[in-house]
């Protein structure tokens, strides 16, 4: 894909993942706009990245996912590119879960249900405009999951299926829809220090960004690069391998 000319809406642009994918959007010549709900993170963003704009919205709600594609029609109309990468990661053990639903269902509504909505909105926007894309932000976890955060990884492997069907019918309206699947990076993810052994964020956004570049539409890393063409047995293997069984 080209990387610049673009308008680009990045979910939980504001930090880790999605920041790296800003900066170098931003730094390739496109226009970024990014969105999380914390506004002094958004601000913080903003002044390492002035150029940027940026909106408040919890992608958890309808209401605010459909408020937020009202504001960016209004005030970005030439938008070609959305990136759906807002998620979090919570760890449990499923024969102890104590807390109430709505606290698991959030994880299931930021990393599921908002990208598969806001894919919808902005899907009718987007086509037929030059170089228009929708970028997804799965995980190495969507294929062998990880017994420590059950819900995230069937998020993400809801989300992997979604993108295939996606990009199946979004192809007759010159739509390409790109799958990232990160391995273990070193963010905030799931809050301070549960990442610090996974890859240099840098060295990731990198290769993503390579990997854009050069048209892939399914973009893994390391062992989530693996992960992306294994088969059945080599998932089972992994999945003993990574939940000690
Ligand atoms: N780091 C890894 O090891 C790893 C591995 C595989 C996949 N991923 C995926 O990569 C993506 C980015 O994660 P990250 O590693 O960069 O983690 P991060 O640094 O925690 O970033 C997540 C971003 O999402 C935003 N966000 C969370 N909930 C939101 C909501 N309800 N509405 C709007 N924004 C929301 C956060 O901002 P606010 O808190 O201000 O809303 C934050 O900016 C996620 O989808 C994650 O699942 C990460």
């Amino acid at each position: 894909m080209e990387l610049a000319g673009n308008t680009i809406l990045i979910t939980g642009g504001a930090s880790g993942i999605g920041f790296a994918l800003a900066e170098r959007f931003s730094k390739s010549g496109s226009n970024v706009i990014i969105c999380g709900r914390r506004e002094e993170q958004l601000r913080k963003a903003q002044q390492k990245l002035p150029q940027a704009h940026i909106r408040v919205c919890d992608v958890s709600l309808e209401s605010e996912r459909t408020a937020l594609h009202r504001w960016v029609t209004e005030e970005h109309p030439q938008i070609n590119i959305l990136v759906n990468n807002a998620g979090i990661q919570q760890r449990f053990d499923i024969i102890n879960a104590k807390e109430d639903w709505s606290y698991f269902q959030k994880e299931i509504q930021i990393n599921l249900e908002a990208p598969i909505h806001l894919s919808m909105l902005f899907l009718p926007q987007i086509s037929g405009k030059d170089n228009a894309a929708i970028i997804n932000i799965s995980s190495g976890l969507a294929f062998t999951p990880g017994v420590f955060a059950p819900i995230y990884s069937a998020t993400k492997a809801g989300l992997h299926s979604f993108t295939m069907s996606l990009r199946h019918r979004a192809a007759a309206q010159r739509v390409s829809v790109i799958e990232v699947a990160p391995p273990a990076v070193n963010s905030d993810l799931g809050g301070a220090g549960l990442h610090t052994f996974g890859v240099p964020l840098d060295e990731f956004a990198d290769a993503v960004f390579l990997g854009l570049a050069t048209g892939d539409s399914e973009i893994g890393y390391g062992t989530s690069q693996k992960a992306l063409r294994m088969t059945r047995d080599e998932i089972d293997e992994a999945f003993r391998r990574m939940n000690n069984r």
